[in-house]
């Protein structure tokens, strides 16, 4: 029997996110774009607002001691510059439910969702977006501060301004890539392509930048000691044969991989990294394919972070998981890709924890309902939580702080 250990301290856990879970969010971006039916209406979601100790206990149950949340913007900043001291209020008691439990907390301050207010005015294509953010972020952080020490400011800036203002799927809904292409569903779609939106998808990241810089320096101000992070989604793009393939591999590479990163290092304390899939252009990796129609490769992870390990801040697994609606593969792809982590902890990469996408069923934005990650099953009609097989497999390895064959 071999045994592959973690290091003392490390953090296991689930992550969710405010409007995938909560429910009864109808001040924010994704509930007006539903309202037009552009995209599933979100509705009661989880009920994860009033549910959230059951919740907890069941991940307590699971042998997590770490926990990856959102606080929902629309909710603590109903109109500009008005905090609703209510809305704080219960995710403080969210955190008292955590500590409770001895699970430490993550936050994230931005997960998708914007209020209505500021996506009306034009989101973050305003120019003074930045310095609207990081108030909002020193707000929450002068209010959550003495009971959290970990805080990401943005979710996947770049997965956000894509699917924004290239692909056109989430809102602001804004095409700028080929007018018939494949949707990250992988169905082929027709979309009213306007090149110069482009020019908005730039802005757009530039001052997604500046808001995570100008955000870490205030909330540093008020708590100095705190590690304050961004989340990246990593696509991992293995080294492909031949030319245009691989000048393709290092443009993606940069823009997906890269590019944020390289600008707002100087103002990161660790890195959560998000990881779903791997692929190859010019190939198809693999026929093994999740829910989703991405390519089934948990093992990559081990090079998602290696690839993170250059900016040399602390890392963790802010998101990992499968959409497997039988719970057929997911406690396989789990193993796999704890087994991804502890090779690299093995090659000497500082990471901290690993929390799995997700602790519950969710809002799949665009998908809506049907794709199911969660480690608990969610039945929509009651509500009625059901732990799935695979949350046990993960259990196991949480307790033992180890992967044991
Ligand atoms: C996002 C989650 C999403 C998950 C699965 C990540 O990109 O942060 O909100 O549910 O992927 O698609």
């Amino acid at each position: 029997m071999s045994e592959k250990k973690f290091p003392e301290g490390f953090y296991w856990g689930a992550a969710t996110a405010s409007y995938q879970v909560e429910g009864g969010i109808e001040n924010c971006d994704w509930a007006e774009a539903a309202r037009a039916g552009r995209v599933p209406s979100c509705g009661r979601a989880c009920e994860h607002y009033s549910r959230f100790e059951a919740d907890f206990d069941i991940a307590k149950s699971l042998g997590h001691n770490a926990h990856r949340f959102s606080v929902e913007w629309a909710r603590i900043e109903p109109t500009q510059g008005q905090f609703n001291e209510e809305a704080i209020e219960h995710y403080r008691d969210v955190l008292r439910a955590l500590r409770a439990r001895n699970i430490t907390p993550f936050i994230t301050l931005w997960h998708f969702t914007l209020p209505l207010w500021f996506s009306e005015s034009g989101g973050f294509e305003r120019k003074d977006s930045p310095e609207i953010f990081a108030k909002y972020c020193a707000f929450v952080v002068s209010r959550l501060g003495d009971m959290c020490e970990h805080f990401s400011t943005i979710n996947e800036p770049n997965v956000y301004a894509t699917q924004g203002w290239i692909n056109g799927e989430w809102p602001p809904f804004k095409v700028s890539s080929k007018p018939w292409q494949r949707s990250y569903t992988g169905a082929m779609i027709k979309k009213r392509s306007k090149i110069w939106t482009l020019t908005n998808y730039f802005k757009v990241v530039k001052n997604l930048v500046k808001a995570h810089n100008l955000a870490y320096k205030l909330i540093k101000e008020i708590l100095p000691n705190c590690h304050v992070s961004y989340v990246k989604h990593v696509h991992v793009y293995l080294k492909p044969k031949g030319f245009l393939n691989k000048i393709r591999q290092i443009l993606s590479n940069h823009f997906q991989n890269h590019s944020f990163t390289k600008r707002t290092y100087k103002y990161l304390d660790e890195i959560g990294i998000n990881y779903y899939q791997a692929s190859l252009y010019g190939v198809e990796l693999t026929s093994r394919k999740t829910d989703m129609g991405w390519n089934y490769t948990p093992e990559h992870i081990y090079d998602a972070l290696v690839m993170m390990s250059r900016y040399k801040k602390p890392l963790f697994v802010s998101e990992a998981g499968i959409a497997d609606y039988d719970d057929s593969d997911r406690a396989e792809y789990i193993t796999k890709q704890v087994e991804g982590v502890w090779r690299a902890l093995k090659s000497g990469i500082d990471v901290r924890g690993h929390m799995y996408w997700s602790l519950l069923d969710n809002y799949e934005w665009a998908l809506g309902f049907d794709k199911r990650f969660g480690l608990v099953e969610i039945d929509y009609d009651t509500l009625e939580r059901k732990v799935r097989p695979s949350a046990y497999v993960y259990k196991a390895i949480c307790e033992a702080n180890a992967v044991v064959e």
